[in-house]
């Protein structure tokens, strides 16, 4: 069972790949080895109880849960209480847990768990890369002790930004953090070339993953009705609500889920090889990913970008599959 790490600031749609990975750890098609909340979307004693509240109504076995980053690296945090509410979980009043914490720091979680695995794990980042770069400033080797790494983070080939004209949130809130993941993977591939590039998977692909009532109601009628369905749709009615509220119709972009089973499914991402950065100083590009698809800075890609899904259906066949998981 491939063992997985997933690195989120819950916020909604982490809710939803918390709920997905769980289900497929239950299923037995991969091992949870760890969860690492970083703050994000709210502060980090929200994204930690709300991933304790999630792990038990999605009735997760014991998951080894650390909290990381309380901020980003070189800027006042920014919280998106508009977003996801100002608990993080919407209009879900989420029940309070029992579950332990480990008392490790989420980027110490990072670093035992691959090396715990070597080779094998594979992380996923669906929050800033605080954290990340803290284990990355622990353990230098982490690429290369990764299976791959994969990231919800950034925007490419011209999309917009979802933050600034250029920028995606994830990015924007610790541009730096996401820049040393970059140079991280740089280092680690101009080494050694059998160290996988880090797969970034920017809003260019998942503002294809729209979340719909419909979907909220096939979701709670698929689970018969569950607690955990009925968190979730009352979740996800206060992201509908936000979407709506700047002009983007009744209804959701789940980034999160969408990356979180696409690294579960890599064979499912057409990617290109790039040398990306991190713009972290331009006055009106500041978090922007700067991908370079013609070797301009003649070094090694470092990241593979994800441009389509060679799935059927696309996004919303992935969304089903998610919606019917997470209800089993
Ligand atoms: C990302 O920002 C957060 O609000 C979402 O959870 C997602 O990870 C999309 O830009
Ligand atoms: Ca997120």
């Amino acid at each position: 069972r491939t063992p997985v790490l997933l690195d989120c600031d819950p916020g909604i749609d982490d809710a939803l790949a918390i709920a997905y990975l769980v289900s497929e750890h239950r299923a037995g098609s991969i091992d949870l080895a760890g969860l690492v909340c970083t703050a994000g979307n709210v502060g980090l004693d929200d994204t930690v109880a709300n991933a304790l509240a999630w792990l038990d109504l999605a009735g997760a076995p014991p998951v080894t849960v650390a909290a990381g980053a309380g901020g980003a690296i070189a800027i006042p945090h920014v919280f998106t209480p508009e977003t996801h509410g100002h608990r993080g979980a919407g209009h879900a009043e989420l029940p309070t847990t029992t579950r332990a914490l480990d008392p490790r720091d989420g980027a110490e979680l990072w670093v035992d768990t691959a090396r715990a695995h070597p080779g094998e794990l594979v992380g996923i980042v669906t929050g800033p890369s605080s954290t990340l770069a803290r284990a990355l400033e622990l353990e230098p080797a982490l690429p290369r002790l990764l299976r791959r790494l994969v990231v919800m983070g950034g925007t490419f080939r011209g999309h917009p930004g979802n933050t600034t004209p250029v920028s995606e949130w994830n990015v924007d809130v610790d541009p730096e953090a996401a820049d040393r993941v970059c140079l991280a993977w740089d280092a680690a591939r101009a080494t050694d070339p059998t160290v996988a590039p880090a797969r970034w998977c920017g809003l260019n692909l998942t503002e294809r993953a729209v979340w719909t009532p419909e979907r909220s109601r096939r979701l709670v009628e698929v689970a018969q009705g569950s607690t955990l369905s009925r968190h979730l749709a009352d979740a996800l009615r206060f992201y509908f609500e936000f979407h709506d509220s700047v002009g983007e119709g009744y209804l959701a972009q789940v980034h999160d889920p969408l990356v979180a089973w696409l690294a579960l499914h890599p064979e499912a991402a057409l990617t290109e090889p790039v040398h990306l950065r991190i713009e972290c100083a331009g006055e009106h590009t500041r978090g922007m990913t700067v991908e370079d698809r013609r070797g301009h800075r003649g070094r090694p890609a470092n990241a593979e970008i994800v441009i389509d899904l060679s799935v059927p259906g696309g996004a919303v066949a992935v969304l089903e599959e998610v919606t019917v998981s997470i209800a089993d």
